[in-house]
């Protein structure tokens, strides 16, 4: 039983990496009609987080690099434990997982499974929960989070806010 689930969900991941060049098609559809919700300068992402939708996952880019943007449910958000309250970002009455795509272990991508709210890294079977923490190894930690700084409605990736030096102070972020 336990072994069909874990299969289930494997059979999941696989599907949705190929969903994976759907979306990255449609995102860059989307990035050329519309400058926002990411308009990106000098190192900086603005990402509008009022365009995101609750549960699906979106890959932004900062300096080169995936970063991974979930809204959280109503559900998520009241189903949450103090740990994983201190990796949500909260923006405008919403609750946000914001992290770098990549990882921890050696750097893969891991995928979102929607129905499980969970990633699994294909790689060598780590997971980490819909808040980014780990909950399998061998990643060694949860999802890194990058410098970010609210401002009204958006976030700013690349500057440093309160909110991001409380999460490296507490030892949530590298
Ligand atoms: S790179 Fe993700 S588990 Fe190894």
């Amino acid at each position: 039983m336990k072994n069909s689930s874990r299969r289930g969900f494997m059979g999941k991941a696989f599907g949705a990496v190929a969903g994976v060049g759907a979306v990255a098609a449609l995102y860059a559809m989307k990035k050329t009609w519309d400058p926002l919700p990411s308009v990106k300068a000098a190192g900086f992402t603005t990402l509008d987080m009022s365009a995101y939708k609750e549960n699906e996952l979106v890959t932004e880019k900062w300096r080169g690099k995936p970063i991974f943007v979930l809204k959280y449910t109503p559900e998520m958000m009241s189903q949450l434990t103090e740990k994983q309250k201190g990796r949500t970002i909260s923006v405008g009455g919403s609750d946000y997982m914001v992290t770098l795509g990549l990882c921890t272990h050696l750097g893969c991508i891991p995928s979102y499974n929607a129905d499980e709210k969970g990633f699994l890294c294909a790689c060598h079977g780590g997971t980490y929960d819909f808040t980014g923490d780990v909950t399998k190894l061998p990643p060694p930690r949860g999802l890194d989070i990058p410098p970010f700084k609210i401002e009204g409605n958006t976030l700013v990736l690349g500057e440093v806010g309160p909110e991001y030096s409380q999460m490296k102070e507490t030892g949530i972020t590298l």
